[in-house]
């Protein structure tokens, strides 16, 4: 292969993050037009009107000269995160997707050879930046109802070991961790604790406020999924004020653009609008994991975030044939049978009423049919 021995050795083996096929494709292929199709693999937000996002754009546009650079200390973004959250805007590292304020973080604390501990089954992305930076993942598996088993992340702490991450409510299993293994974790582990709490709007609680109690915890958050600005790209990590300014030395130069940052103020603004969104993807989860369970076939999990985890239980039958019997119907589902802890496991979004209605009848179909 050309240039071979200049790339680094930990990129050449790496596999393409393989995702699902995308709505667009999907169409293409069964010959029908995209909004025929139903996006419940990537746990998008799908109860927020398109047209209300398209009317905050453009009252959040008429304010930005997008021929200069965004303002490089996220200043008035910042300061209306701080003040929604009850946080010091000096506390707020902003980043392009909480994706990438998980890329910085890796960067800021793993030198080559140093670990990081991840509670399997979970998110793929923070096993791929730890291997980006050939630090070494350490898994602990999760227990059977999902909980971390607290003893064995402790046990697998070592001199080495820098990050420990928490996502909760995991993805993709759905269930918000105990904050009492929590805090033993933050309290006894000696490492940064980054609690991942991309969901968190959709739980009971969020950890945001113990950032003043320890030193060593970072908690995660995400516009993608309660503000459905997914397509935007911005999130933040919530820390005390002397690590997030150190954090903040290492961010790219203008790393999240104008409309994103201006678009969180002015949603924040309209937080009333996506309260209540938050509240009808409540009762829909519940809606919905009721309607699956009556499902001899299925079993859902109790979820505290926008999307279920679906075991098939029907003798013969696989998770990936449910899944190409939905594709066929044009309804996207994310199969997480690959991981841990999860055979036969499908990851599904939650969508307003209709939406999961025809999921229902399409599963129920599907069941009727040859696998
Ligand atoms: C647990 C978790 N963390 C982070 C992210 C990434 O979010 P963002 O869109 O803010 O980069 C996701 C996306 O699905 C997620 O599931």
């Amino acid at each position: 292969m050309k240039n071979e021995k200049l790339i680094r050795q930990i990129v050449l083996g790496f596999k393409p993050y393989q995702g699902e096929i995308s709505p667009e494709e999907l169409a293409k292929q069964l010959g029908v037009s995209k909004e025929d199709i139903l996006p419940l693999h990537a746990n998008e937000n799908l109860f927020i009107e398109k047209e209300w996002i398209l009317e905050k754009i453009r009252e959040a546009i008429s304010t930005l000269d997008l021929r200069s650079y965004p303002d490089p200390e996220t200043v008035e973004t910042r300061e209306a995160i701080a003040e929604h959250f009850a946080l010091e805007s000096s506390e707020i590292v902003l980043g392009n997707g909480s994706d990438e304020v998980l890329d910085i973080l890796t960067k800021v604390f793993i030198e080559p050879g140093n670990e990081t501990i991840i509670l399997e089954p979970t998110f793929g992305i923070y096993r791929f930046f730890t291997l980006l930076l050939n630090g070494k993942p350490q898994t602990v598996l999760l227990n059977e109802d999902f909980s971390p088993n607290v003893e064995a992340v402790l046990k697998s702490v070592t001199p080495r070991t820098r990050i420990i991450f928490l996502c909760s409510p995991n993805n993709p299993t759905g269930n918000q961790y105990p904050k009492e293994g929590i805090k033993r974790i933050i309290e006894e582990s000696g490492c940064i604790v980054a609690v991942d709490e991309a969901y968190a709007d959709f739980a009971d609680y969020t950890l945001l406020k113990w950032i003043n109690d320890y030193e060593n915890l970072i908690v995660l958050r995400s516009f993608s999924k309660s503000f459905g600005i997914a397509g935007l790209r911005i999130g933040f990590a919530a820390t005390n004020s002397e690590l997030a300014d150190i954090i903040r030395k290492t961010v790219v130069p203008y790393n999240v653009n104008k409309l994103a940052q201006k678009m969180v103020v002015v949603l924040i603004d309209s937080w009333d609008y996506l309260y209540k969104k938050i509240l009808e993807v409540k009762e829909e989860r519940e809606f919905l994991y009721n309607q699956l369970n009556k499902n001899e076939n299925l079993k859902a999990y109790p979820s505290q975030a926008n999307f279920l985890l679906l075991r098939v239980v029907k003798p013969h039958y696989t998770a990936k044939s449910l899944q190409n019997k939905l594709l066929s119907k044009g309804i996207l589902v994310r199969d997480r049978s690959d991981l841990p802890l999860l055979n036969n496991c499908l990851r599904i979004t939650l969508g307003p009423r209709k939406i999961n209605q025809r999921l229902l009848d399409s599963i129920k179909e599907a069941f009727s049919e040859e696998p």
